[in-house]
């Protein structure tokens, strides 16, 4: 690299970090944020479970495409939840979060591994192997919601 395209580089890496410093987003927007991915989770795994209780007939492309969402949107939940977020909009985010936040992080990540095998069980095509993996994937859910989520 020459001397002017490092100069550059280094001036552009400073520029994003001042602006990454100025404009972290104040904690109404994190709230929003956090809210509308747990809002489109729910959403996904809410179709997963009318078709695993029956509630509307078994479509396995539909099934693959709506736990694939929600393996991706799983990736997306560390950002809703920086230092500070804790209040600033209504929420049902409990502020243990922040004070136990290496088991709120572990249940993110079983969260996260379930919903992954979830999509590969799907992708797999399986009936009761992906059923047995949806009630798994749901635990994770509630392990989170009964200590970390207000009613
Ligand atoms: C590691 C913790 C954790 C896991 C795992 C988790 N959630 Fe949540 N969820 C939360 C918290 C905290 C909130 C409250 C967010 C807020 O109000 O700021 C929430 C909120 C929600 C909401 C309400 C969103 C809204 O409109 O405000 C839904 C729906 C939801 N979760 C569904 C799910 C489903 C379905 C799963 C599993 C497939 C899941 N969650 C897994 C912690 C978790």
């Amino acid at each position: 690299m020459t001397a002017s395209r490092t100069a550059l580089a280094a001036c552009l890496l400073a520029a994003a970090s001042a602006v990454y410093a100025q404009g972290a987003p104040p904690p109404d927007r994190v709230i929003g944020y956090r809210q509308s991915v747990f809002g489109l989770i729910g959403w996904n795994f809410g179709g997963l479970g009318d078709m695993v209780r029956e509630r509307r007939p078994w479509d396995a492309a539909e099934f693959t495409r709506r736990a694939e969402r929600v393996a991706q949107l799983s990736q997306m939940t560390d950002e809703g939840f920086p230092p500070g977020s804790d209040t600033g909009a209504a929420t049902d985010a409990k502020p243990e979060i922040w004070t136990n936040r290496a088991d709120f992080d572990a249940k993110m990540d079983d969260f996260r591994r379930e919903a992954a095998a979830l999509a590969a069980a799907a992708r797999g095509g399986d009936q009761d192997a992906i059923k047995a993996q949806f009630s798994k994937t749901g635990g994770t859910c509630k392990a989170c919601h009964d200590e970390y989520k207000a009613d």
